[in-house]
């Protein structure tokens, strides 16, 4: 395993903190739990380090993405994956944010949101992502973090 070289940012928004009982025909059967530890392996193969935020809170996810930039007190992170889940349908918030700290990010969603109901189809926070990986369920994070790690060289 590579020294840590960098830092990711893993970013779920609202009702994510229910995977593997919530709607699992849509979603699957995984848990948070497995998010996490399917992006610590792939991040940590890379040499990165990762930090993973929920919350069901339009202002603490606007804050986590300003944590990126860091401070003083906090490390900052190299590179952004967010699966801002209902919020990528309605949050300017998160588009600006993410826009602010100028960060490599990648939008990931489990489900194939263009399959489904047509309010889904829209998203505010493409514009603001290098890429989007949606369907591929929790693989589509290993494949951001892989991303990720090859366009800041990790
Ligand atoms: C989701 C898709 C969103 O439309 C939905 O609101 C979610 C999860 C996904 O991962 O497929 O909560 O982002």
């Amino acid at each position: 395993m590579p020294a840590e070289t960098g830092r990711l940012l893993i970013i779920n928004g609202p009702n994510l903190n229910l995977l593997g009982t919530r709607e699992p025909g849509v979603y699957g059967t995984a848990t948070l739990a497995d998010v996490e530890e399917t992006c610590r392996t792939a991040a940590s193969a890379h040499g990165f380090a990762v930090e993973l935020i929920q919350s069901n809170h339009e202002g603490e996810l606007v804050d986590a993405v300003q944590g990126a930039v860091g401070s003083a007190e906090a490390p900052g992170a190299d590179g952004i994956v967010i699966n801002p889940a209902a919020y990528t349908h309605t949050s300017v918030a998160l588009h600006d944010a993410l826009t602010a700290v100028a960060r490599p990010t990648v939008e990931v969603h489990l489900s194939n949101v263009h399959a489904r109901e047509e309010f889904r189809r829209h998203s505010y926070i493409s514009p603001a992502a290098d890429a989007v990986i949606a369907g591929a369920g929790i693989t589509g994070y290993r494949l951001a973090i892989e991303l990720l790690a090859e366009r800041l060289g990790g």
